[in-house]
């Protein structure tokens, strides 16, 4: 089956662990939708929302750790996004009632959302600020 949206070299933020946990997310995308596209058996969404939940704190640490690094200028306000989409995730989490095609649809859009919203645009803003400090 065609995954549903793939990282791509072209989404780079230029930092390799930054876009590694990207195309992280990418994947686990990707596996949801196959999940709910092949096998509508009971089982496999929360096993899917841990690992999200597990790269996502990974990943947002470590990004914002680079844009303190980098004197990002809009820090706050990227933070703020990252803290909103974190509880967003661990609503459907808690709101999680047996029921894994609706909680895999909630994922599939946030995460959907998220990915191209947040990944592809608000993070492609500090993809350039290596190149012009040159200190990462
Ligand atoms: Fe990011
Ligand atoms: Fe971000």
């Amino acid at each position: 089956m065609m995954p549903l949206l793939s990282w791509r070299a072209e989404y780079s933020v230029n930092e390799a662990e930054l876009d590694r946990h990207h195309e992280e997310m990418f994947n686990i995308l990707n596996s949801v939708y196959d999940d709910v596209m092949n096998s509508p058996a009971l089982g496999f969404i929360l096993p899917n929302i841990d690992k999200l939940t597990t790269i996502a704190e990974c990943h947002l640490s470590a990004e914002e750790q680079y844009l303190e690094k980098m004197h990002f200028p809009d820090i706050a306000d990227h933070i703020a996004k990252h803290r909103e989409f974190t509880q967003t995730i661990e609503r459907i989490r808690s709101g999680y009632n047996d029921n894994d095609l609706e909680a895999s649809k909630q994922l599939i859009i946030v995460l959907g959302e998220w990915l191209i919203h947040h990944v592809l645009k608000e993070d492609r803003k500090y993809s350039h600020l290596k190149g012009s400090r040159g200190t990462a």
